[in-house]
């Protein structure tokens, strides 16, 4: 893409959709060992009928991004943490782990050969990058791959939710997303497969997303379809700092961008910052609620509803979910120091 097309394409409507970038990093395992791997333009995969993650849904993957700074530099947001997690995913679903150091240079040089395609800062948009680990070879009966294969792609994305930071409103559906000594903890598609439905119905009702509840007792808060929750409550004691809740719970993602969230609301904002079991009932006593995580950002609730009523929140957006979001997408943006180094430069 020359810098004319760059300068036409209309970046800042961008949804969060596929849309093809020339290149994607691939890598494979076989007799125990991966493959160096390399850069790819075909964007189809070819994979065995008998393939694991075809049948089992013995797959598992990641989602980061990396940003345009006002200097010219993109940057990827902790993706040693998306490392992480994809190993803890592949350990879970007995897939080979990849190990970070292919983890990191695959997504880089998925990032770096795909850079015109990085939409430029102050567009809003960034690039979404999505590594893929598969069970492959060929196989029938139930038990784990004896091959696996490891993608990278990228795609120019804008928000997950069309509005930004305007409020969307969560229904809390009957359905559960996860087992409670299951997979929720997981970044594996089985979960999501499942949340489809959930997703289609909570729509259909006239609401923008499927909020969970914990899979044990339906009682407590549990996550969105692709979000983790935070609340915000008044202060404990008078003269006190508000506080920032969000639920600890083994059956959520545990958010790349919730664990930044914290951190921020705790250093930068001043809150008391609380991870703890949060009953569906306290969101009466809220002040704020948010969405986050890569795609959703900090996306604030306004309102959610349930089988016995609805909760409206007082602030949507309120004045933490704004501080939030403009503390972190500065940072992601490569427009605020990084004291923390979170941010790679690619
Ligand atoms: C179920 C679920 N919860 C939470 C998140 C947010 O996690 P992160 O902040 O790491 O993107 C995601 C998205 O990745 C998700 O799919």
């Amino acid at each position: 893409m020359g810098e004319r097309d760059r300068a036409e394409r209309d970046w800042a409507s961008l949804g969060f959709r596929y849309q093809p970038t020339p290149w994607r990093f691939q890598a494979v395992w076989r007799d125990g060992a991966w493959s160096p791997g390399g850069l790819t333009a075909e964007p189809t995969i070819t994979l065995e009928e008998g393939a694991t993650a075809l049948h089992y849904g013995q797959q598992c993957f990641e989602g980061l991004k990396a940003f345009a700074g006002p200097d010219g530099a993109v940057r990827l947001f902790r993706p040693d943490r998306n490392a992480a997690r994809m190993a803890a995913s592949a350990r879970r679903i007995l897939l080979p782990e990849v190990p970070e150091a292919l983890f990191l240079r695959a997504v880089t040089a998925c990032v770096d050969a795909n850079r015109e395609h990085v939409p430029p800062h102050g567009s809003g948009a960034a690039l979404y990058v999505r590594p893929l680990l598969l069970g492959t070879g060929d196989n029938l009966g139930l038990r784990p791959a004896p091959t696996a294969l490891f993608r990278v792609f990228c795609s120019p994305v804008g928000p997950y939710f069309k509005a930004g930071l305007a409020p969307i409103r969560l229904w809390v559906t009957a359905r559960d997303r996860a087992a409670p000594n299951g997979t929720g903890a997981f970044k594996v598609g089985g979960n999501y497969a499942g949340g489809l439905l959930a997703s289609r119905e909570a729509k259909d009702l006239g609401w923008d997303e499927a909020l969970y509840l914990d899979p044990r007792e339906h009682r407590f808060l549990d996550e969105a379809g692709s979000a983790n929750v935070f609340g915000v409550l008044p202060p404990a004691r008078p003269g006190g700092p508000e506080r920032l809740v969000t639920p600890s719970s083994p059956t959520i993602l545990p958010s790349v961008t919730m664990d930044s969230v914290l951190t921020l609301a705790r250093e930068d904002l001043g809150l008391e910052v609380e991870r703890r079991p949060v009953p569906l009932t306290e969101v009466g006593d809220m002040l704020e609620l948010g969405c986050t995580g890569t795609a959703a950002v900090i996306t604030p609730v306004a309102e959610v509803g349930h089988a016995g009523g609805a909760f409206r929140l007082p602030r949507a957006p309120g004045p933490v979910a704004l501080a939030l979001h403009g503390r972190l997408t500065a940072l992601q943006r490569g427009e605020a120091p990084d004291p923390r180094g979170w941010t790679v430069r690619v």
